[in-house]
């Protein structure tokens, strides 16, 4: 969150930022309560549908912010429409690259202006350090960013920064697992009765798959689910599995199971969430790296227990 507030200094009051609806929930607390405060306005579109950006943008637009794919819905957004339509502006694109990682999609050469990661997921990758990059090629950026990161104290611990470089070293060789096992996970569910869509961009029929083709390299490690059966069903399940911890973070060597409704999507009011298609079974798995028998075992056996819950 360091990485978005830092990024944020980029606007001043009195400027507008266009943002993607679809987006992590502590961005969203920040755009949302602490912002406004200052000044900024910000206004919320499907951004899945690069035209809307465009009929957002105002005079006074200085940014689009964007994820891709989007969390939890994992819901794919075209950079380069969102950056052609940002430049045509004067607007900076920013890409919250967090799901996707380098690996699998390099939004800069795809005409963003600056990528961001929570390196807290799957570039630190053993849960045991938080953090955030900001990615830009833009001298006269960067020299704003920097000052205004040494000015508000963004700034990692050297233990941080130790911890964070020696996962980035592994970085590709997690992410090709990670992967294989997330496909694994994501057919295996998908011929399950509990389970009433998979949401996984690597489908063909996934309204994403061809964005993703394009843009990027791989389906990554992230696999949301809605379960038959409503909220019982989908705390049951959760709090069932044993392979997969109850957290809030994702891309770590062990795999993650979130609930967006009351965890990362917290933030989101009730309807705002329904609009999106975040509900009470809303189930976002992170794939980790044990075995992929022993995952589908596992989910099995919570699917069992959701199914005797609901
Ligand atoms: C897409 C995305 N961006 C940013 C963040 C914030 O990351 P951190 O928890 O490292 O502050 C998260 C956290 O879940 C996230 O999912």
């Amino acid at each position: 969150m360091a990485a978005v507030a830092g990024t944020m200094q980029a606007v001043s009051a009195g400027d507008h930022v266009v943002v993607a609806d679809d987006l992590y929930g502590g961005s969203y607390r920040l755009f949302s309560k602490v912002l406004p405060r200052y000044g900024v306005r910000f206004s919320y579109v499907d951004a899945t549908r690069p035209e809307e950006v465009a009929k957002a943008i105002e005079p006074a637009t200085r940014m689009v912010w964007i994820e891709s794919p989007t969390n939890p819905l994992l819901r794919l957004v075209d950079i380069a429409a969102c950056a052609e339509i940002a430049r045509r502006h004067g607007a900076l694109l920013v890409v919250d690259n967090t799901f996707a990682t380098p690996f699998l999609q390099n939004p800069l050469a795809l005409g963003a202006h600056v990528t961001l990661h929570s390196t807290t997921k799957y570039i630190g990758g053993h849960s045991d350090v938080i953090g955030g990059a900001i990615v830009l090629d833009d001298e006269e950026l960067f020299a704003r960013l920097k000052f205004a990161q040494n000015a508000t104290g963004g700034v990692p611990g050297p233990w941080d920064a130790w911890l964070t470089l020696r996962g980035v070293k592994t970085l590709a060789v997690r992410m090709r697992q990670h992967e294989r096992s997330a496909e694994r996970v994501a057919r295996h569910l998908r011929g399950r009765q509990e389970v009433a869509r998979v949401h996984w961009p690597g489908f063909d029929d996934h309204p994403g798959h061809e964005i993703a083709r394009r843009q990027m390299r791989g389906f990554g490690g992230m696999v949301t689910i809605d379960l038959h059966g409503g909220a019982p069903a989908a705390r049951a399940f959760s709090e069932a599995l044993s392979l997969f911890s109850l957290g809030e973070s994702l891309g770590g060597v062990e795999s993650l199971v979130g609930y967006p409704w009351l965890m990362s999507h917290a933030a989101f009011p009730p309807e705002e969430k329904l609009r999106k298609g975040i509900t009470e079974a809303t189930v976002r798995l992170s794939v980790g790296l044990e075995d992929a028998d022993d995952l589908c075992a596992d989910l099995d056996e919570a699917l069992a227990v959701a199914r005797a819950a609901s």
